[in-house]
């Protein structure tokens, strides 16, 4: 194995990196404010059917590609395939690494910043918080710091081990909150909005919506998977590696909403409050509890830790391409990554606000810049990529390999991979699809 790669030390190593790449602001920021703007429970029920009969599969598929010829993604289609459009594919991958990276840190500097903001500046609106650019550019920074330091110490000192100690903890703290939030006035409220449906409203954004934030929240369709499946030793059963990740990411993200809607109603606030439902509404909502700060306090350091365990990972898909594509060292690879992602997030960070604040004009109006990036990295582009993914596993390099790969290190009979075949060859990229072109009205309304 080439130096400068590594491995995982264990199948609970894995589970709890990958895991922590897949639970993230996607779960407690995105998922709560995502079902909110779509209506509740019916959204959440086909955002759960889009995870069990696709993105499940899928997930099989990118562990099983990463793991056979342990390379980023890039590398690991040109092992299987050479020739330069499948190679894109990889690269297309890669470049929505960047991409996701360079958004996410400016919604993951927030969360950091609202541990200090609650102790410092409670009474401080969001929107001023956000268009304040001397806030915003400092936390950025400080967001893309932090996860380059996790990433240059490597897949087991650096990822791992940080992901051993952080994802427990996440799951504690989120506990505790559940608990608070279910003995509020507004439980009962909360939880039918979540688990009651009315399908009534459901329309090809609101698939398109479930679709894209299942893969987002999985970490699907970019190669994150891919890589972090590069670091699994062969006799890890990857039926259990990937399910566990899928479980536990499905969870995260259904406590997230236990532990937010019941506050909302509570309060009498709107679900619908959008993307700045978890900065706006939650404050305001913890203000009123008894040890309101304490609580906010150790909500956003849950948040920040979730974040930094998903930039991480997309950090290191792009550090992986360099490591073995360009022969580049980790260090190198982490610290210009970093900061390109830096200079292509500038106008994310100042879109909301920011720009006008610093005398300049307003980028893209009302659709912010940054939802934007949202929308094609964080949802047609993983989409897309898992659509070709599907089609390179299931029809270029084939389900017999593939399959191989995916039986070594599990006792399930041939059925099971058989099973798994069928729905990369067909279910998987037939219903991807169909939800993109029903985005484009191809069926009309
Ligand atoms: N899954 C992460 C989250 O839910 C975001 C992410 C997307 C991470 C794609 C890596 C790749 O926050």
């Amino acid at each position: 194995m080439q130096k400068d790669r590594g491995q995982w030390s264990s199948t609970l190593g894995f589970v709890l990196a990958a895991a922590g790449s897949a639970i993230g602001l996607g779960n407690i920021w995105r998922f709560p404010y995502v079902t909110g703007t779509n209506g509740g429970a019916a959204f959440v029920i086909i955002y759960l059917a889009c995870v069990v009969f696709i993105c499940l599969p899928f997930l099989l598929a990118e562990l099983v590609l990463g793991r056979h010829t342990q390379r980023n993604p890039v590398g690991a289609i040109a092992a299987i395939k050479k020739g330069r459009a499948w190679t894109l594919v990889g690269g297309l991958g890669v470049f929505t690494g960047v991409c996701i990276l360079s958004y996410y840190s400016v919604i993951a500097g927030w969360a950091f910043g609202y541990i200090f903001k609650t102790i410092l500046a409670p009474a401080m609106p969001h929107a001023d918080f956000a268009s304040s650019p001397l806030i915003v550019l400092p936390l950025f920074a400080v967001f893309i710091v932090l996860t380059i330091l996790v990433v240059v110490g490597g897949v087991r000192h650096g990822i791992e081990r940080w992901a051993k100690v952080l994802m427990p903890v996440l799951l504690l703290l989120m506990v505790v909150l559940i608990i608070r939030g279910m003995t509020l006035p507004g439980a009962k409220q909360g939880l039918e909005f979540l688990f009651k449906p009315d399908f009534s409203a459901v329309n090809a954004t609101v698939i398109m919506a479930a679709l894209g934030h299942a893969f987002f929240s999985l970490s699907l369709g970019m190669g994150a998977i891919i890589t972090y499946g590069s670091y699994l030793p062969k006799n890890v059963n990857l039926w259990v590696a990937g399910g566990s990740v899928a479980l536990f990411d499905t969870l995260i993200a259904l406590m997230a909403g236990l532990m937010i809607f019941p506050a909302v109603f509570a309060t009498g606030r709107s679900p619908a409050s959008g993307p700045p439902l978890v900065f706006e509404v939650l404050p305001a909502v913890f203000a009123e509890m008894p040890l309101g700060m304490v609580v906010a306090v150790v909500f956003f350091i849950l948040l920040s830790i979730a974040a930094l365990t998903s930039t991480v990972s997309l950090l290191e898909v792009v550090t992986s391409y360099f490591v073995d594509e360009r022969r580049w060292t980790r260090t190198k690879s982490v610290w210009v990554v970093g900061a390109f992602c830096f200079v292509i997030g500038l106008p994310s960070a100042l879109s909301q606000g920011a720009s006008e604040t610093l005398g300049g004009m307003s980028l893209f109006g009302n659709t912010s810049f940054l939802f934007i990036m949202d929308f094609i990295w964080g949802n047609l582009s993983l989409a897309i990529g898992a659509l070709l993914l599907c089609i390179f596993v299931g029809w270029v390099w084939g389900i017999r390999s593939a399959g191989k790969e995916l039986g070594q290190g599990s006792d399930l009979g041939p059925w099971a991979v058989r099973t798994w075949g069928f729905f990369i060859r067909w279910v998987c990229p037939v219903l991807i699809f169909l939800v993109l072109l029903n985005l484009f009205n191809v069926f009309g309304d």
